[in-house]
């Protein structure tokens, strides 16, 4: 793992949105997967404006859903599917053949699972993951505790993850259950970049550079990635015994 740290979320966001221009530029159509969440944002509008500047090209490339809320509507401004759509499809007019979400409204959720494992499958395996983490460390929704070789899955969300996901949300939502790519096929991409900022993961970042992997927190897993990224702020850094 090859851990940055950077002053600050601009930082942060520009430091990683290089990396990834980098290996879109080496597989232009390769699977990438962008986690939703309030960290990717800034990253996400700098690969627009590298598209829009055409130093790469978001319309060759394959995208799959890192994981999404069951039950709810996908035009929810929470989703996120919607989520990616505002940041990142929409603007480079990506198109819609070369996306592949999850239908968690299905009433078959293990056949949503299984389409998605194959759509992977199909490609190979993912090209990059774009990660952020929990303030419990999970990655995805992939909760403490989550079994390490699951392909995609339903899980129980935790408490935490309840109550934190309610920000994405104009009115009080019940988040019970989200369906997610498991670390086995995060853990078989070819690139894993994680990104966190703000004091609210210094904990879980704290625990990645322990390096002791443990599925309490599951991020720790970065450690045993063959070419794995670490990108956070001094913020996220802070507690930190090895930051300077
Ligand atoms: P955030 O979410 O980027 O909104 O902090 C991260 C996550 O829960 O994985």
């Amino acid at each position: 793992m090859k851990v940055n740290i950077l002053k600050d979320y601009e930082e942060m966001s520009l430091a990683t949105s290089q990396l990834i221009i980098e290996v879109m530029k080496e597989n232009p159509d390769g699977l990438y997967c962008f986690a939703g969440g309030d960290t990717p944002v800034k990253t996400l509008q700098l690969l627009v404006e590298a598209h829009q500047k055409k130093i790469i090209d978001l319309t060759k490339a394959y995208y799959i859903e890192l994981d999404e809320w069951v039950g709810l509507k996908q035009d929810n401004t929470g989703s996120c599917l919607s989520y990616l759509n505002r940041n990142l499809f929409a603007p480079a007019a990506v198109p819609q053949s070369h996306i592949h979400h999850f239908d968690s409204l299905s009433s078959h959720l293990d056949e949503e699972c299984q389409k998605a494992n194959e759509y992977i499958e199909k490609h190979g395996s993912l090209t990059l993951v774009l990660l952020g983490i929990g303030e419990n460390g999970h990655l995805g929704f992939n909760e403490p505790g989550v079994d390490f070789d699951n392909k995609a899955h339903v899980i129980s969300l935790s408490s935490t993850t309840q109550s934190v996901g309610q920000k994405y949300f104009q009115e009080e939502m019940v988040l019970k259950e989200g369906i997610t790519l498991g670390i086995r096929q995060l853990m078989e991409s070819e690139v894993m970049v994680v990104i966190a900022n703000g004091v609210k993961k210094q904990n879980a970042v704290r625990k990645i550079l322990q390096g002791e992997v443990t599925h309490m927190c599951p991020v720790t897993i970065i450690n045993e990635h063959k070419n794995s990224y670490l990108f956070i702020d001094e913020l996220a850094g802070g507690q930190n015994e090895n930051f300077n």
